[in-house]
């Protein structure tokens, strides 16, 4: 068989899926072979080029004209007629947010929406986070056994997301659940039938968020990244367009929590795994930042990202197609070991290690970047100072299947009261 450039498709490529047990595991492990010998390649089942080595996807990254970040938000998995049915139904009209418009439309409104991420504005949020972060610990101090996901790694980083963009924090629950659709029904492979229940989420999420909007707009200017939106929206109505406050209302929800909540629940398991790291930051607290850093690095909450080729190009010795749709595997490039020392060895001394790709790069890169750290920083803080003795639980884990949202579903942990800290000097 034969790849869209004509090349013979190898037997590995033509095997590879990233919806197999394997990259759901370990997505950077699984992509080793590609990443030592075919670091560029055309996968059939996804009809997708892949791309595994950090050079390679640093230089997409780089330039954004070449390689169109139009399809991020894509459905990896097109719908099936019913679900299309069921989203028409819902007039679904998620289209260009930041993640995936092309310039000059992207820098434009990147610049009219920078200010809500001074480091100012940011550190605002602190108190916030720590406050959120004791009240949740608070609750389960005594307990002696949790699932951190399910207890807070979740709800703060929403409750964060929420105040941030000062969108009212209701129906937290309901968000939550919408959250997984919009990750299935982008990244998933959801059979014929979840097909239709993924699509009345993202539909009902659509609406949910029409309305908040709608809302927002007859009220009096309040506090948050939103109402800047708006505001912007009514100045220059052509570079923050009405499309774009709506599917960016849907999408920001998304990319503000989950990303920081899945990046939570990998660092956690890491950290904790390897009880000496984990001693070391709670004897040196300075450690931390750098400590979250290299979790991004070594398991970070976004996996895989794409581009489309605007052009024929050539990507590591390959050439691909235009139109080409390319698969980033930025987890792979985090454990290429041409550019980290040991890229497999988590190593919170690791000089470089914010040269990680799990943010993107370039001038797309994660705008809320710093908050997803100060949110990491904080539950670490709080953890190591009030549970130090936190230890792992043996336990299977499991992953919402999809190509590029990763953290587990759960992370039980458990501790002994008795030997809590703050019993012990009152
Ligand atoms: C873009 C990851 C947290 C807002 C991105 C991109 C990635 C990413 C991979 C695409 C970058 C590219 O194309 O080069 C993450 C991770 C997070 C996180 C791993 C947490 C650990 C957040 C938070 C916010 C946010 C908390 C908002 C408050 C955005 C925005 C963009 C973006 C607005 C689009 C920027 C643009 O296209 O110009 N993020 N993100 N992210 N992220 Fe995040």
């Amino acid at each position: 068989d034969l790849a869209p450039n004509g090349c013979p498709i190898s037997p590995r490529a033509a095997a590879f899926d990233p919806f197999d047990r394997p990259y759901q595991l370990d997505p950077a492990e699984a992509l080793r072979w590609s990443r030592e010998q075919e670091p560029v390649f055309y996968s059939p089942r996804l009809g997708y080029w892949v791309v595994s080595r950090y050079d390679d996807i640093k230089a997409i990254f780089r330039d954004n004209i070449t390689f169109s970040p139009s399809i991020a938000l894509e459905k990896i998995t097109p719908a099936s007629k019913e679900a299309q049915a069921v989203l028409e139904r819902y007039d679904y009209g998620m289209n260009r947010t930041l993640v995936n418009e092309d310039e000059p439309a992207h820098m434009a409104r990147r610049r009219e929406l920078l200010e809500a991420f001074s480091p100012e504005a940011l550190e605002a949020h602190a108190p916030m986070v720590r406050r959120l972060v004791r009240e949740k610990l608070d609750a389960i101090v005594d307990r002696g056994r949790a699932d951190l996901v399910d207890e807070m790694f979740w709800e703060v980083p929403l409750t964060v997301a929420l105040h941030f963009l000062g969108v009212p924090e209701e129906d937290m629950e309901q968000l939550r659940r919408f959250s997984v659709a919009h990750t299935l029904n982008t990244w998933g492979r959801p059979s014929p039938e979840q097909q239709v229940e993924v699509a009345e989420g993202v539909g009902k999420f659509w609406q949910y968020s029409g309305e908040v909007l709608v809302k927002m707009q007859r009220q009096t200017r309040g506090k948050g990244w939103m109402y800047d939106m708006i505001e912007k929206n009514r100045q220059k109505p052509d570079v923050v367009t009405d499309n774009y406050l709506h599917s960016m209302m849907m999408a920001i929800i998304v990319a503000a929590h989950e990303t920081t909540a899945l990046a939570t629940a990998n660092a956690f398991r890491q950290l904790l795994s390897r009880p000496a790291v984990w001693d070391e930051l709670c004897d040196n607290p300075e450690l931390i930042p750098a400590a979250a850093e290299e979790c991004l690095r070594h398991s970070g909450s976004v996996v895989a990202w794409r581009r489309r080729a605007t052009r024929e190009v050539a990507v590591g010795g390959v050439t691909i197609p235009e139109d080409g749709k390319i698969l980033m595997v930025t987890a792979s490039g985090n454990h290429d070991p041409s550019h980290f020392e040991n890229p497999d060895e988590l190593d919170i001394y690791r000089d470089n290690a914010v040269d990680h790709l799990t943010f993107g790069y370039g001038s797309h890169q994660c705008m809320g970047k710093n908050l997803g750290r100060m949110e990491m920083r904080i539950f670490l803080e709080e953890f190591t100072r009030r549970l130090p003795h936190l230890e792992l639980e043996e336990q299977e884990f499991t992953f919402l299947p999809n190509t590029s949202f990763r953290g587990p579903e759960a992370l039980w942990v458990r501790w002994d009261p008795a030997k809590n800290p703050e019993r012990q000097d009152p």
